[in-house]
């Protein structure tokens, strides 16, 4: 009887060691190149500003700029693997690095232009032998912000709870905030999580019980917009805060397009949203909710996706279940409904319709029981084995006194090191249960980490290339020590092996990756280089900081274009 080879490894790259240098590191044979970095133009014919290195910009010129701190992104192809849209995300922004002075002189045109420098850009890429460069002017080019009108639609829209003074109808806000992990849908689609957006508001001495369940307390996490800026003041707005949380769907080639945030996949401090598709065409998407002992959630579309792309699907987000995830003791789990008047979600309990629910996704999964995860960030479908893997970045207070213990799917305390989840549904992907594992429990093994190959902590950024091999990005926010800077590794999902492909320059996260169909370029984001810690993240204290990556000067987030020399696919 033979014994079957086993299947040669997919990483095909020798990896690189940890680094404290500060700069982007990859094996030998590849190049990194930089694009993009915050403060250059995204090619707005007749707008096209330079930037200035002392932060000088206005905030006109932010809003035709690209954003800071760089997340999740995607190449949709124009003319194949040499042109294309890279559209993506600014995450947040540093008001110490954001202005010349920082937040000193405290004013209107600061907070508009830490707004303008949030949300998402558009930018047309094109291939010049071995090296990429951004076109300008291109008819795409465009800049989406907290200052774009965006539509609401699905059950949410028009609520009471939507509606302000500035939008009696519930149905149209003011920008996009805390763009975080990216996703797609197979109708030409971009789909952008609002992540942190509670931090940006000001909240009363003493919260209701909604506004306390979505931590909305006075002056937020500092950012002062509300001081210039009335609708971030929840005191006097206090729906505000319900306009946000939710997945964005944009259409990058229509640069007229209205963004348009789709209430029915629910709110959430949502990391982002990646689509699946059922063997029977509906679109399924999953998202998780990157907070302490929050949930999964899953989205089943009611229709079939239909031929003829974004203007064929237009409605397809807003009609369908929303489910939380429980994740089982014995490997089993079961996808819970948030559905207004199944199960506890009675009008009694506090969820008087749909749009409630979905306002409330919260509270609806705390009543349903759903598992309390260890801060789910992005999520990665692989269609040609059906399995849906998830980074649970980590979770400093699981098993702390007062908070929730261990479980089966979060199984250590004081979770400072991470884990990937994986699940497989029962049937297809509209499954309401499914099987689970664990894919990695990151850390070194004195930690109980399970790590196959190199070390790394705090997994965050998912991604699935063409090959079928998983790369991992970490937001290891000590980004010191053991684990070095941060960095962006490939697994090979059958053996788990775990190899590092690339190391980020100081006090970064890498975070976002996309490639060219024919996986010959990667896109990978290098966010807040040169981050300063929480408690000064208000300071200009830039020049004191260890990072001025990419250029010497004022350290900016940027693109990193990683090919081979020999022009090879990547990673092989
Ligand atoms: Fe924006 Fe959860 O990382
Ligand atoms: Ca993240
Ligand atoms: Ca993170
Ligand atoms: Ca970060």
């Amino acid at each position: 009887r033979q014994v079957p080879a086993a299947p040669p490894s997919p990483l095909g790259f020798e990896s690189v060691p940890v680094s404290t240098a500060d700069t982007v590191v990859v094996p030998p044979g590849y190049t990194a190149q930089v694009i993009a970095p915050w403060g250059d133009p995204v090619g707005l014919a007749g707008a096209m500003p330079a930037f200035r290195p002392d932060a000088g910009n206005t905030a006109d010129e932010q809003a035709v700029q690209m954003g800071m701190h760089h997340d999740g992104m995607h190449y949709f192809a124009l003319d194949g693997s040499d042109r294309g849209l890279l559209v993506m995300n600014h995450e947040y922004v540093d008001d110490g690095l954001l202005h010349p002075d920082g937040t000193a002189n405290w004013s209107a045109e600061k907070v508009r232009k830490g707004q303008a420098a949030h949300g998402v850009s558009v930018i047309e890429v094109a291939r010049d032998g071995d090296r990429w460069n951004v076109v300008r002017p291109s008819r795409y080019a465009r800049r989406i912000s907290t200052l774009t009108p965006v539509a609401v639609s699905g059950p949410a829209a028009g609520h009471p709870l939507m509606r302000t003074a500035a939008d009696p109808s519930g149905r149209r806000v003011l920008g996009t905030l805390n763009n975080c992990a990216s996703g797609i849908t197979p109708w030409g689609t971009y789909l952008t999580g609002e992540e942190n957006f509670i931090l940006y508001f000001n909240g009363p001495d003493r919260p209701d019980a909604h506004a306390a369940r979505w931590g909305v307390t006075r002056r937020g996490v500092g950012m002062r917009w509300a001081e210039h800026d009335e609708r971030f003041d929840a005191v006097r707005h206090p729906n505000e805060p319900n306009r946000f949380g939710w997945i964005v769907e944009i259409d990058p080639m229509d640069p007229t397009s209205t963004p348009v945030k789709r209430t029915a996949l629910g709110r959430a401090a949502h990391e982002g949203a990646t689509v699946a598709v059922t063997r029977d065409g509906r679109a399924v998407v999953y998202s998780g909710e990157d907070a302490q002992f929050e949930y999964v959630y899953k989205f089943v579309s009611r229709d079939r996706i239909a031929p003829g792309g974004a203007a064929a699907n237009r409605t397809l987000l807003d009609h369908g279940t929303l489910y939380a995830a429980r994740f089982d003791a014995d490997g089993r789990g079961r996808w819970l409904p948030l559905v207004a008047g199944e199960g506890p979600l009675t009008p009694q309990a506090g969820f008087a319709d749909q749009g409630e629910v979905v306002v409330k996704t919260r509270q609806a999964s705390d009543l349903l029981g759903a598992t309390k995860m260890d801060r789910p960030e992005w999520i990665a479908v692989d269609a040609s084995t059906g399995e849906v893997y998830c980074s649970l970045t980590n979770n400093s207070k699981r098993g702390a006194p007062g908070q929730p213990g261990v479980d089966a799917a979060n199984p250590r305390a004081r979770n400072v090191w991470g884990q990937v989840i994986r699940w497989k549904e029962d049937g297809d992907f509209d499954g309401t249960t499914f099987t689970w594992s664990h894919f990695v429990l990151a850390g070194a093994p004195e930690h109980g980490g399970t790590v196959r190959g190199d070390l790394f902590a705090s997994p965050d950024g998912l991604w699935i290339d063409p090959r079928g091999v998983l790369w991992i990005q970490t937001d290891n926010s000590s980004s010191t020590g053991t684990y070095g800077n941060n960095m962006m590794l490939a697994a090979d999902p059958a053996t788990g092996e775990v190899r590092r492909f690339l190391t980020g320059p100081r006090q970064c996260e890498v975070t976002g990756v996309t490639s060219t169909p024919d996986l010959r370029t990667l896109f990978v984001n290098i966010q807040h280089p040169g981050e300063s810690p929480v408690a000064a993240r208000n300071e200009p204290a830039w020049p004191s900081l260890h990072s001025r990556w990419p250029d010497g000067g004022r350290p900016r987030s940027a693109t990193v274009v990683v090919r081979r020399h020999d022009g090879g696919v990547v990673g092989t």
